[in-house]
């Protein structure tokens, strides 16, 4: 298997998706692939360039946050970052078949910690919601963090309710935050 270093010092730091065939594939969406470099390391590739500098703008201002994967490296079309070993939001409703209280908790710590870290969008897909292995909250896949100012989640909030858990969702934000659930209520209808 060709090593990372070599392949980046090919074509003048760019990848392409062929480097990475012997590489253990972690995830494909729209903008980008994601490879397994080492076990605690991935890299994102994009096809887009202009869509990784928005990614790698969000993810150079939450390294104060333990949110926010570490990055370690990146080229124009490429991040190397934290690989979050754990299972995502929805492997775990999957899995569990409920949404507790302190699983709601952490993800309305994490719209906290989103708008501390100065993101205009405080919203994210489901599916991007990761957990790892000691069950800490982090958030992947930020192109859209800037650009659009959001503060009700949303599309967090449609996606949790079409996966049937939008009653549970707003029951536990009742509870643990009454004024926001008033601010939300009104989104899930
Ligand atoms: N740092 C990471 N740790 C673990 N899995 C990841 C990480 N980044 C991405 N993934 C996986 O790869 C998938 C695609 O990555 P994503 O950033 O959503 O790409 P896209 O921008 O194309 O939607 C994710 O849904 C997730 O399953
Ligand atoms: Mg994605």
């Amino acid at each position: 298997m060709e090593d990372f270093k070599s392949i980046i010092s090919k074509n003048k730091g760019k990848v392409s998706l062929k480097d990475f065939k012997d590489y253990k594939v972690i995830g494909k969406g729209n903008d980008g692939s994601v490879f397994q470099l080492t076990p605690d390391r991935c890299v994102k590739v994009f096809g887009n360039e202009e869509t990784k500098k928005l990614e790698m703008h969000a993810m150079q201002k939450g390294q104060s946050s333990s949110i926010i994967p570490r990055l370690y490296e990146h080229g124009p079309n490429y991040i190397v970052m934290e690989y979050v070993k754990g299972i995502s939001l929805p492997q775990y409703l999957k899995k569990e078949k409920q949404l507790p209280e302190e699983i709601v908790e952490k993800i309305l710590a994490l719209f906290v910690e989103m708008k501390r870290i100065g993101f205009e969008r405080i919203d994210t897909e489901v599916r991007h919601i990761l957990f790892n292995e000691a069950m800490e909250i982090k958030v992947i896949d930020l192109k859209r963090a800037f650009g659009s100012v959001r503060t009700t989640p949303t599309k967090f909030i449609k996606g949790i309710k079409k996966k049937g858990y939008g009653n549970e969702f707003m029951y536990h934000v009742k509870n643990l935050n009454p004024p926001l659930y008033k601010a939300w209520k009104d989104s899930i209808d």
